[in-house]
């Protein structure tokens, strides 16, 4: 099985590719490298001992996308490739519309033309928006109240597919719904690195850790939370990329959906203090106002992706500060 990883170099692709050439897998991956590095190639390599085949194009750049489709005889793509710097999308709305949605358009006409009819699309919790309740599931309404335009692409995307596999009976989607990923590979040679401006919590636990950033501001300690700050469902990239092993071991026609996260949520401050607890550092922190467009708690409830893909978390906040800071003192 050849699988085509767009967005492969990223973060979560990268964890991925891994996983799935771990298990046998043939992977290539494209990206335009605009928020990741070449040489994760190389660490991919060290690792499971292939370094995948890798082409740099564009999703909007239809010509390279027609060749690589045209050579790549793909039984699958998981799209992992867009934008996410979610206030960058707020300053720049059509920049996010135009290589999000525009980009996933193009890849699936190209998709289309040479007969790729399996898709696993990288989307977000974002698309559940604002709700009543805390524990979402897939069947919950999505796209209302969603307070930015990186979160209004992906529920976009969504709808696109469920239209695509509508039109098209031959179609298998799986949309994944990531909750907040965390950590890095066990090995330290591969992790969080981005190129854009981070504004998740753990990039910038990152940045105040090494010095570049002076201190965290928790925006917030008033919320009815455990302690006042808010709280997210953290899962470790590893869990996750294991997550799309699941997924596409178990495609089918139609539209299949997944929350992939741990079903449990920790405050700002608890991840403050396992990252203290795991480095042996203080972490300068401040309290400031809330950020406008935060919820106070969200978590997933992941029983649809044990039921039917056998696939739950096995790690924890601590094995992903473990990593993070076995990745962090790697680097350095
Ligand atoms: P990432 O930025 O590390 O990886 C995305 C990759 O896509 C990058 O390597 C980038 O260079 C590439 N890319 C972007 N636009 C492209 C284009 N037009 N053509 C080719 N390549 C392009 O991000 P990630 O954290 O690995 O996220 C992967 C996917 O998961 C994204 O779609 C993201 O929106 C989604 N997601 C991420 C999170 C998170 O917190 N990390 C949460 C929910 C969903
Ligand atoms: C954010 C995005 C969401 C996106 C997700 C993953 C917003 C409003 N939401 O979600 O659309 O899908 O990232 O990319 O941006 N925090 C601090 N200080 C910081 C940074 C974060 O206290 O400097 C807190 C936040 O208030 C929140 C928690 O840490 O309670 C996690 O924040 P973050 O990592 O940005 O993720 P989300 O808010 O879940």
């Amino acid at each position: 099985m050849k699988i085509l990883l767009t967005g492969g170099t990223g973060y979560i692709g990268s964890h991925t590719a891994i996983e799935l050439i771990k298990r046998g897998y043939e992977v290539e991956i494209m990206d335009n490298l605009f928020n990741s590095k070449i040489t994760v190639l190389d660490e991919i390599e060290k690792i499971t001992g292939v370094k995948p085949k890798f082409y740099k194009v564009d999703l909007l750049d239809k010509e390279g996308l027609n060749k690589l489709f045209s050579e790549g005889n793909y039984d699958i793509v998981i799209h992992f490739a867009g934008l996410k710097a979610v206030g960058e999308s707020v300053e720049k709305p059509l920049k996010y519309y135009e290589n999000n949605v525009g980009g996933t358009i193009n890849l699936l006409e190209v998709m289309s033309k040479y007969n790729v009819k399996k898709i696993v699309f990288s989307s977000s919790a974002t698309v559940y928006g604002e709700q009543a309740k805390t524990e979402m599931t897939e069947e919950m309404q999505t796209g209302v109240g969603i307070t930015n335009p990186y979160g209004e692409t992906k529920h976009i995307i969504e709808e696109m597919l469920k239209d695509v596999a509508e039109a098209d009976k031959d179609y298998e989607v799986t949309i994944l719904r990531y909750f907040n990923p965390v950590g890095a590979h066990e090995s330290g040679l591969i992790g969080e690195d981005p190129n854009d401006i981070p504004n998740n919590l753990m990039p910038i636990i990152m940045k105040v850790s090494t010095g570049e950033i002076a201190e965290l501001s928790v925006y917030g300690d008033d919320y009815d939370t455990v302690d006042g700050t808010g709280m997210r469902d953290y899962i470790h990239v590893v869990d996750l990329a294991e997550g799309h092993v699941a997924a596409i071991e178990h495609m089918k026609p139609g539209v299949l959906i997944y929350n992939l996260g741990t079903g449990k949520a920790t405050s700002v401050l608890e991840m403050i203090s396992a990252f203290e607890k795991e480095s042996g550092k203080k972490l300068p922190y401040k309290i400031v106002g809330r950020r406008p467009g935060d919820l106070a708690i969200i978590f997933a409830n992941p029983e649809k992706a044990f039921k039917e893909l056998g696939w739950k978390t096995k790690l924890t906040i601590e094995d992903a500060m473990r990593d993070t800071i076995n990745y962090l003192n790697k680097r350095s």
